[in-house]
Formats: structure tokens, C-alpha cells, sequence
């Protein structure tokens, strides 16, 4: 019989990763999940529902179940995460695959023990579950054993989680509710109040990822939009400049930076000190905003890099502990068999 394959699973707010033992990143899709309303039969998930999102009947719900870092709604959450871990494994669990699951912050222990509980009854032999910023740094490559400061920032959709490490412990760590969600937000509200005109969150998204960027840019981009004028009521289509969205992110970016430089002022000194030579690395989706490492390091007076494929990090993390368990397996949190 052909061996299950070993997973570590990054379940986020705004996407779940996986990587196979082996293989590197194997799925990587939206955390949307669409049911039937009355029966809360599942219709659809991942990059089938967020299709649906914004476009479905009455009878029909497309939902995140995972939001501003914690679950909206276990049920939904537990159903999406066993229907991608067998997407992956498939049915075969005969020996079942060995799991290491990252959550956000915000999920409690009963329901971390719960999503465990419902990864057994898909068939997994063994479940446990690695912190976020331990996950994301050993995705990003950097050295977590050593007795030395680093500080990492996940940067996802619904949260933040800055994180300062040393010899592969977390020594100072702090979640904010700030992360790409709060940036379309941010987008929308200026859009609302500079021009009148009602845009929905995937166009504030689009803008973001296409002419977005965390400072000034040297050279200016546009883009078309439609949206509802509210004072009419009609559609508009109009011309966003990318000046105008930096603009619009000023306030979450503030934000963002404060709350880093918070973490730095209570990390003790020697790290601090450790941190300033080497940089500060920063993972997730959000890392991807154009400009966004620049504008930690001239506010920070400290340098920022991106990590490589920084959305895939944590889940890469995960996995990496898997195929290196000798290297990295001590820096797992709690650990459940099954039986
Ligand atoms: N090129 C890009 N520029 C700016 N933002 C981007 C880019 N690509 C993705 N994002 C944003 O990254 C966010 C999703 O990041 P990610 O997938 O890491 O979140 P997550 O891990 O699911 O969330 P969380 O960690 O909060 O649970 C979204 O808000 C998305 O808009
Ligand atoms: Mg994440």
C-alpha cells in the first residue's frame, strides 16, 4: 500500500495551505466554505465557493468561517479543514498521515482540541499542533535554535502576529487585529468618503494587490473600477491612482508599526539588540503589500525582509518539521495519539 501522506496544514482566516511531507505546498485555497442554509449541508469549498461569495441565493450561504483571527463558526471551520486534509490524503487513510496543524492565536483550547478530535475521525494517526510564529519562521528559514533574538510578523487577513524568538521558543509575542482584511476596509471607507462611490471588498482587494503599496510609489499606477454612486445610485466606473490608496492605508499601516514597535520596547535588551542586526523578517499574504518591509524599516530605523512565498511560510513550517523531525520536532507544542 502506498504510504498516507504526512501534512502540515496552515488553516488561516483568509486561506488554507497545506504542504506534503515530500512534495512542498500541495493545496493552497481560499478559507470559504458554502452551505445550504436550512440544512447546513455543504455545497462547496475553497476556490469553488468564494466564487459564490456575494452571488448566492437566499437558500445558499458562502462564508468564511474564520475571522479577525478566531472562529466564526466551529462547525463550518471543522467541516472546511477535514474536507482539504482529505482533498490531499485522500479517503485511504489505512496507517493514517501524521498531521501538524498551525491555528491562529485566537483559537481557544477546547476548540484546538476539537479540530484535533475531528482530524482523528478523518483518519489521522497523529495531530499536533505547532504555534504560528515557530511555524512561520521555520518556513521562512531562519535559524530558530540558535540562542539568538528574531523577530518574525505574520502578517495575515484577519491578524498580525509579531513574535520575537530564541533557541526556538516564542519570548515575547503579540497578536493584532490588523492584517489584509483591515487594509480593504481601510480602502473602502476612503473610497466611500473621497468619491462617493460604494465599492465591495473584492474591488478593494484588487486595488490593493494591483496598485496598493505601503509608501509613496516613484511611478503612478491606475485602475479602472465600478462601483455604486451613492448619491445616484447608479453604477460608476472611476480611476483609482496608487497614490490615492497608499493614502487610504495610512491609518492601518500606522497601526501596524506602532504595534511592532510596542513588541520591540518589551523585548529585553539583548534580543533587541540581536533583532537590530539582523532584521526583521515578515511572512503571510499581507507581507506581499508593495512597499510594506520599506516602511517597517525607515520607521523602525531597522531593516525588514520579505520572506520567499511568504503566504506558503507557516504551512511550509509545518511541513518542514515533518521531513526534518530531528531538527525541529522539539519546537512543537502539545501532541495527541490516536486511541
Ligand atoms: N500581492 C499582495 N499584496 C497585498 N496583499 C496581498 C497580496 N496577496 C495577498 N494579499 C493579502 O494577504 C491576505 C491573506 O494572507 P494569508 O493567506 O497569509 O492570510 P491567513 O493566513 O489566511 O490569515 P490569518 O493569518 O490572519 O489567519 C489577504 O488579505 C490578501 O488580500
Ligand atoms: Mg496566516
Amino acid at each position: 500500500m502506498a504510504s498516507v501522506q504526512d501534512i502540515g496544514v496552515d488553516l488561516g482566516t483568509a486561506s488554507v495551505v497545506i504542504y506534503g511531507k515530500g512534495k512542498g505546498v500541495v493545496l493552497n485555497e481560499p478559507a470559504v466554505i458554502a452551505i445550504e442554509r436550512e440544512s447546513r449541508s455543504v455545497l462547496a469549498v475553497g476556490d469553488e465557493a468564494r466564487r459564490m461569495v456575494g452571488r448566492t441565493p437566499g437558500t445558499i450561504v458562502a462564508m468564511r468561517p474564520l475571522g479577525d483571527g478566531m472562529i466564526a463558526d466551529f462547525e463550518m471551520a471543522n467541516a472546511m479543514l477535514r474536507y482539504f486534509v482529505t482533498k490531499v490524503v485522500g479517503k485511504r487513510l489505512i496507517g493514517g498521515p501524521r498531521i501538524i496543524l498551525s491555528v491562529p492565536a485566537g483559537v481557544n483550547e477546547m476548540e484546538r482540541h476539537s479540530l484535533m478530535t475531528g482530524l482523528f475521525e478523518a483518519g489521522a494517526r497523529r495531530t499536533q499542533v505547532m504555534e504560528r510564529p515557530v511555524a512561520a519562521a521555520i518556513g521562512a528559514g531562519l535559524p530558530i535554535g540558535d540562542a539568538y533574538g528574531q523577530m518574525i510578523c505574520d502578517i495575515g487577513g484577519g491578524v498580525t502576529d509579531i513574535a520575537v524568538l530564541s533557541l526556538g521558543r516564542v519570548i515575547v509575542r503579540e497578536t493584532v487585529k490588523i492584517g489584509g482584511d483591515q487594509f480593504d476596509d481601510a480602502i473602502i471607507r476612503y473610497i466611500r468618503r473621497k468619491h462617493n462611490l460604494l465599492v465591495g471588498e473584492r474591488t478593494a482587494e484588487d486595488l490593493k494587490i494591483n496598485i496598493g503599496s505601503a509608501i509613496p510609489r516613484d511611478e503612478q499606477f491606475y485602475m479602472e473600477i465600478t462601483g455604486r454612486n451613492l448619491i445616484s445610485g447608479l453604477p460608476k466606473v472611476m480611476r483609482i491612482t496608487s497614490d490615492e490608496i497608499t493614502e487610504a492605508l495610512d491609518e492601518p499601516r500606522q497601526a501596524l508599526l506602532e504595534a511592532i514597535h510596542a513588541v520591540l520596547e518589551h523585548t529585553p535588551a539583548e534580543l533587541v539588540a540581536d533583532i537590530f542586526e539582523a532584521g526583521i523578517v515578515i511572512t503571510g499574504g499581507g507581507a506581499l503589500l508593495s512597499g510594506l518591509a520599506e516602511a517597517i524599516a525607515l520607521s523602525l530605523k531597522v531593516e525588514c525582509r520579505v520572506a520567499d512565498d511568504p503566504q506558503e511560510c507557516v504551512a511550509r513550517g509545518c511541513g518542514l518539521t515533518l521531513e526534518n523531525w530531528g531538527e525541529y520536532g522539539k519546537f512543537l507544542g502539545d501532541r495527541r495519539k490516536r486511541g
